[in-house]
């Protein structure tokens, strides 16, 4: 399975997103919490080095509370200003303007001792791949409903600077990956979560893939969500759900095509219950390690 690849849109929003980060006092990256290290875009650190760095683990509500606790140390000590929420609750959106002052302190006092408050609000950009949930963020961070993207990876906006105080400025961008995805592993991942778009990927491998995982670290949620019994070979498990889920072709076939869609969207909507695909210390998701 081969899922290295580069839609080209994204190239021109990466060469954007490199000119306006310049203009930016702060980065605000949101990461999926079920995938935290995959979610990362590499291209980000490299862009962003020399700016402060908020780090957004979003849809935490479909997580595994323990992994998030993880992955909020892991970025914490790697000296990230780390948040956790559900974007679509705008209460906990608003977080984000207080975590931005803090992390430009300095540069607000400095301001204040030239005298320049009004003059120059704070910059943060708000960055992630596609459909980490930055539009339902920023929705509801300003309090509106509209200008939904959807939930098809590589649909993108222009960037577009927002007035959320008289202080700070948020600058929306496209979603991005990045040109070589480091493993088969970050790639299966972020097509789980939706970030790839299902038309050029594997289904089946990638279902049996996902229930390998399932069976090895969630095997209750897979016995009380699809009630089955043999987690000893993943095709007779996938055949079993086929069943259980009634998917069965014109000719009395089973529809394994159709029970794949299934369990992939009982996982992508939440269904499944709270799951994290990954925890700090699984190596194939080290993006400096490997560079
Ligand atoms: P994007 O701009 O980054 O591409 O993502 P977008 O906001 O369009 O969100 C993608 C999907 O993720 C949407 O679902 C959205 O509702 C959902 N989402 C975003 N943040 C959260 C969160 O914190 N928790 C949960 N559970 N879901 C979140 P959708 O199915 O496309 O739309 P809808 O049916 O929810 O309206």
């Amino acid at each position: 399975m081969d899922i290295n690849w580069y839609p080209g849109h994204m190239t021109g929003a990466r060469r954007k997103m490199e000119e306006d980060i310049k203009l930016c006092d702060v980065v605000v990256e949101l990461l999926d919490a079920r995938i935290p290290g995959s979610s990362k875009n590499p291209d980000i650190d490299t862009l962003a080095a020399n700016k402060k760095r908020i780090i957004i683990l979003n849809k935490v509500d479909m997580a595994d509370p323990a992994v998030t606790e993880a992955w909020t140390e892991y970025y914490k000590a790697k000296g990230f200003t780390v948040l956790r929420m559900d974007s679509r609750v705008r209460k906990q959106t608003l977080k984000v303007t207080d975590a931005v002052r803090m992390a430009c302190k300095d540069k607000i006092e400095r301001d204040k001792r030239r005298g320049i408050v009004a003059v120059r609000p704070i910059k943060a950009m708000v960055a992630g791949i596609p459909n980490v949930g930055k539009s339902t963020f920023i929705n509801s961070y300003v309090g509106k409903t509209t200008a939904k993207t959807g939930n098809k990876p590589g649909v993108t906006r222009g960037n577009q600077w927002i007035r959320i105080s008289k202080d700070v400025n948020l600058l929306d961008t496209p979603g991005i990956l990045w040109p070589k995805l480091g493993s088969e592993e970050i790639g299966l991942r972020l097509a789980l979560i939706g970030s790839i778009n299902d038309n050029i990927l594997e289904l089946h491998e990638i279902t049996l893939k996902f229930l390998d995982f399932l069976v090895d670290n969630y095997c209750n949620i897979l016995k009380d969500r699809y009630i089955i019994e043999k987690l000893d070979n993943r095709e007779a498990l996938l055949e079993e759900i086929t069943l259980y889920k009634k998917c069965i072709k014109k000719g009395g076939e089973p529809d394994v095509d159709k029970a794949c869609k299934l369990i992939l969207d009982d996982f992508r909507s939440g269904k499944l219950g709270r799951i994290s695909l990954e925890k700090p210390e699984d190596t194939d998701i080290n993006h400096e390690e490997k560079d």
